[in-house]
C-alpha cells in the first residue's frame, strides 16, 4: 500500500506551535507517512509583527517553511492543524486558509480524511479546548473524520488533554511530555489514516 500522506499545517507566532508542530513531523514520520510540513500566510500587517520582536524574530527564522496552499489538504489523507488560542478560538491566520477551501470543499474534496489539531495558549485555562473544539466545527462541514488523541496512550494522562496536544506557553518552553503528545497524536492520526486507507483499497 501506498504509504499514508499527511500534512501539518500551522500558524505560529512566537514558535510555540512550530515546535508542536516539528514534533507532530517526528510522530508522523516515525508512523511511515510522507509528509508536507506548511505554515499559512502571515496576514498580520508588518507594524504589528514588527510591534513584538519575538513574533519579528519567529517569522525569519521559518521564512524557508512552504506556505500552505490548497493542493496541500487535497493531497492529504490526514491534516493535522496547529494553531495559537487566540480569545479561546483559532489565529486568524489559520482560519483565513481555512476559509480558503471553499473550493475544495465543493468539490468534496476535504472529506473521509482525518483531521487532528494541537495548540498553545499564554494560560493554563485559556481556551485551549474551545480553540480545538472550534476548530473541530469546521471539520463536521467538510465530513471530516476527527481523531483526538483521547486518553489512549500513558502521555496523555502526563498532559490531561485529550481534546489535542495543547501547550501553556506561560509555563516556558515547550517540554519533553507535550513533544512526545505531539509526536503520539500523529502517530495515531497516521495509524487511524492507514487502517482506513487500506481498508478502502481492499
Ligand atoms: C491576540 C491574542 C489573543 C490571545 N488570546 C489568548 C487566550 O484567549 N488565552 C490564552 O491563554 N492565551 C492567549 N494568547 C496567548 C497565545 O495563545 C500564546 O502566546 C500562544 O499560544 C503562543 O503561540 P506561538 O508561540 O506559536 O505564537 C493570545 C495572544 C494574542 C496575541
Amino acid at each position: 500500500m501506498e504509504p499514508v500522506k499527511a500534512a501539518i499545517i500551522y500558524y505560529s507566532a512566537t514558535g510555540t506551535v512550530h515546535t508542536l508542530a516539528q514534533a507532530a513531523f517526528e510522530g508522523a514520520e516515525k508512523a511511515g507517512a510522507v509528509i508536507r510540513f506548511r505554515k499559512v500566510r502571515e496576514n498580520a500587517p508588518p507594524e504589528a509583527v514588527d510591534s513584538r520582536p519575538e513574533w519579528r524574530e519567529h517569522l525569519d527564522a521559518t521564512a524557508d517553511v512552504p506556505e500552505a496552499v490548497l493542493d496541500d489538504i487535497a493531497w492529504a489523507d490526514v491534516v493535522l492543524f496547529g494553531t495559537p488560542t487566540r480569545f479561546g478560538t483559532p489565529s486568524a491566520q489559520l482560519k483565513a486558509f481555512i476559509d480558503s477551501t471553499g473550493p475544495l470543499w465543493a468539490a468534496n474534496q476535504l472529506a473521509d480524511k482525518v483531521y487532528s489539531v494541537f495548540t498553545a495558549s499564554g494560560t493554563k485555562h485559556g481556551g485551549q479546548e474551545s480553540t480545538i473544539l472550534s476548530l473541530s466545527n469546521v471539520f463536521y462541514h467538510w465530513g471530516g473524520i476527527i481523531v483526538p488523541p483521547g486518553y489512549t496512550d500513558e502521555i496523555q494522562y502526563k498532559t490531561g488533554n485529550p481534546y489535542g496536544t495543547s501547550h501553556v506557553t506561560g509555563d516556558g518552553p515547550v517540554d519533553d511530555i507535550h513533544l512526545e503528545a505531539a509526536r503520539y497524536q500523529a502517530r495515531r492520526a497516521v495509524e487511524t489514516a492507514a487502517a482506513l486507507k487500506a481498508g478502502r483499497a481492499a
